[in-house]
C-alpha cells in the first residue's frame, strides 16, 4: 500500500478466548480428546433450551412482523418493558428513549468506546474482559489504562489504585465496572460500587457498567444494580440476553443511559451513539420481540434458578479442588460462570513442563512454547492442553500482568466436571514441581 492502511489501535485487538480454539483444534486433529473450558457460551456447553422458549421464538418466527426493521433504539414495547423493570428498582428512572438496542453487547462496547474522542480514556479493570479493554485501547491506539482487581481480596477493585489512576491521568473521563465480573466471577458488595460512583462524582467522570451477569449471582453474595446507587452521575449501563437466557446467538443487548440530562457533554456523546446506530438502521428485531415474552413466561425464573444452582455447586467444587494448592491464589466464584486463578508471583517460569503422552501433540506443544515472547501462563495453558486436553485461557490475555488462567463452570455433567478439576489440580502440582 502506498500509505499505511492499518488503524493505529489495530495491535490492541486480540481475543485469546477464541485464538486458543485454533490451537485446540490442531491438537484434536492430532488425536487429543478436548475439554473446552475456554468460552462463556452455555449453549455450546450443552445447555438445552427449554421447549417453551423455543416454541415462543418459533411462534414469533412465523409472524411476518418479526422480519421488519425495528426503530433505531429498538422495539418500543420492549424498551417500555425494560424501562419499567429498571424503574421498579427505585433508583435511576429512565424512559424508553434512554434505551438503545445493539447487535449484542460486543456491538455496544465497540460503539461506546469507539465514539469517544481519541484522547479520552476509560479506566478498565485489570484483569478485564477483553472485548472491553481491547475496544477501549483500540480507540485510543494505546495500551489500556487499568485499575487493579485484587486476587488477595476476592478480586474486588482496589479503590486506592483506581483513585490514583484517575487523579494522575487527566485523560481519564470514565470508569468501567463489570459486575458480576468476567473473567474473575467476583460480585461486588454495595460499598465497593458506591466507592466507584463516588470517585466518578468527585472527578467529574461518567461510568460505563456491564451488568450482563446481573441475574446470575449465588453463594449468598449480595450486590446492587448500578441504577440503585448511581445518584446524579452520568452512566451507560450495558445489559443483554446472551448469558441469562441464554441466547448468545441472538446478538441482542442494550444500553440504559442514566442522567444524560445532568451533563451537556455526556448528552452529546450519547446522541452520537444513537446517530451511529441510525446509520446502521437498527439491531436484530426478533430477539427484541421475544425478550418480554420469555422473561415473563411462568417457567422463566425456575429455569434460571436451576442453572444458578448448578453454577453455585460447580463454583464450590472448583474452589475446593484448587484452594489448597501451594503457589495459587484462588477465589470462590460468586457470579457469572468463570473462575480466574492466579499463580503467586515467581511460581511459573519458562522452564516448567508437563509430560505429554502423544508424541505429535508433544512436538506441537514444544513448537508453540518455543516461540519468542510466549508468556509463562500461556506456556502453562499449552502444556495443560497437550497433556490433559483441558482448554483454558491464559490470564495474561485479560489485560493484566498477573499469570494464571480463566476456566468456565459451564460443564453440565457433575462427574465429568469433578474429573476435569481433579485432572487440572494434579497437572498444576506437577507443573509447579517440574522446575
Ligand atoms: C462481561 C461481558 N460483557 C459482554 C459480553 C458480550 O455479550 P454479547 O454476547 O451480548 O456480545 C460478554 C461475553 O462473554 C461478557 O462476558
Amino acid at each position: 500500500m502506498r500509505t499505511d492502511i492499518v488503524h493505529i489501535g489495530a495491535g490492541e485487538l486480540t481475543y485469546e478466548i477464541r485464538n486458543i480454539v485454533a490451537v485446540g483444534e490442531k491438537m484434536r486433529a492430532l488425536g487429543l480428546d478436548l475439554y473446552w473450558e475456554n468460552i462463556g457460551d452455555p449453549v455450546a456447553k450443552g445447555e438445552k433450551i427449554p421447549e417453551w422458549m423455543r416454541r415462543t421464538v418459533a411462534d414469533l418466527a412465523m409472524d411476518s412482523d418479526s422480519y421488519r426493521y425495528c426503530p433505531t433504539r429498538g422495539v418500543l414495547s420492549t424498551r417500555e418493558f425494560i424501562a419499567a423493570m429498571t424503574n421498579a428498582r427505585g433508583g435511576a428512572q429512565i424512559t424508553p428513549d434512554d434505551i438503545i438496542f445493539f447487535n449484542g453487547l460486543g456491538d455496544a462496547i465497540n460503539k461506546v468506546f469507539g465514539l469517544l474522542r481519541r484522547t479520552a480514556r476509560v479506566v478498565v479493570p485489570s484483569p478485564s474482559y477483553t472485548t472491553h479493554s481491547s475496544a477501549e485501547a483500540a480507540h485510543a491506539g494505546d495500551r489500556p489504562v487499568t485499575y487493579r482487581l485484587d486476587p488477595r481480596n476476592h478480586w474486588y477493585p482496589d479503590l486506592d489504585d483506581l483513585e490514583k489512576r484517575i487523579k494522575y491521568n487527566p485523560a481519564v473521563v470514565g470508569i468501567l465496572i463489570i459486575n458480576p465480573d468476567n473473567p474473575t466471577g467476583a460480585v461486588y458488595p454495595e460499598e465497593i460500587i458506591r466507592g466507584m460512583v463516588s470517585l466518578a462524582a468527585k472527578y467529574d467522570l461518567f461510568i460505563v457498567c456491564d451488568e450482563v451477569y446481573q441475574n446470575i449471582i449465588y453463594n449468598g453474595a449480595k450486590t446492587r444494580a448500578l441504577a440503585e446507587i448511581i445518584g446524579d452521575v452520568p452512566a451507560i449501563n450495558m445489559r443483554g440476553i446472551s448469558k441469562e437466557m441464554p441466547w448468545p446467538g441472538s446478538r441482542c443487548g442494550w444500553i440504559e443511559v442514566y442522567n444524560a440530562d445532568k451533563d451537556e457533554m455526556f448528552s452529546r456523546f450519547v446522541a452520537s451513539i444513537l446517530n451511529v446506530k441510525m446509520l446502521e438502521v437498527c439491531s436484530t428485531t426478533l430477539p427484541q420481540l421475544a425478550l418480554p415474552e420469555l422473561m415473563t413466561h411462568p417457567d422463566y425464573s425456575a429455569y434460571l434458578k436451576e442453572r444458578i444452582r448448578r453454577y453455585e455447586l460447580f463454583s464450590n467444587i472448583a474452589y475446593d479442588t484448587l484452594k489448597d494448592i501451594d503457589g495459587l491464589m484462588v477465589n470462590r466464584t460468586n457470579g457469572a460462570f468463570y473462575m480466574s486463578v492466579a499463580f503467586e508471583e515467581g511460581r511459573i517460569n519458562g522452564r516448567q513442563s508437563l509430560a505429554v503422552a502423544n508424541p505429535q501433540v508433544k512436538a506441537h506443544v514444544e513448537g508453540l512454547v518455543g516461540q519468542a515472547g510466549v508468556a509463562p501462563d500461556k506456556r502453562f495453558v499449552y502444556y495443560l492442553l497437550g497433556a490433559t486436553g483441558i482448554c483454558v485461557v491464559p490470564l495474561s490475555s485479560f489485560a493484566t500482568e498477573l499469570q494464571g488462567f480463566r476456566v468456565t463452570l459451564l460443564e453440565r455433567d457433575e462427574a465429568r466436571f469433578r474429573r476435569i478439576f481433579d485432572t487440572m489440580a494434579a497437572a498444576i502440582r506437577e507443573y509447579l514441581a517440574s522446575a
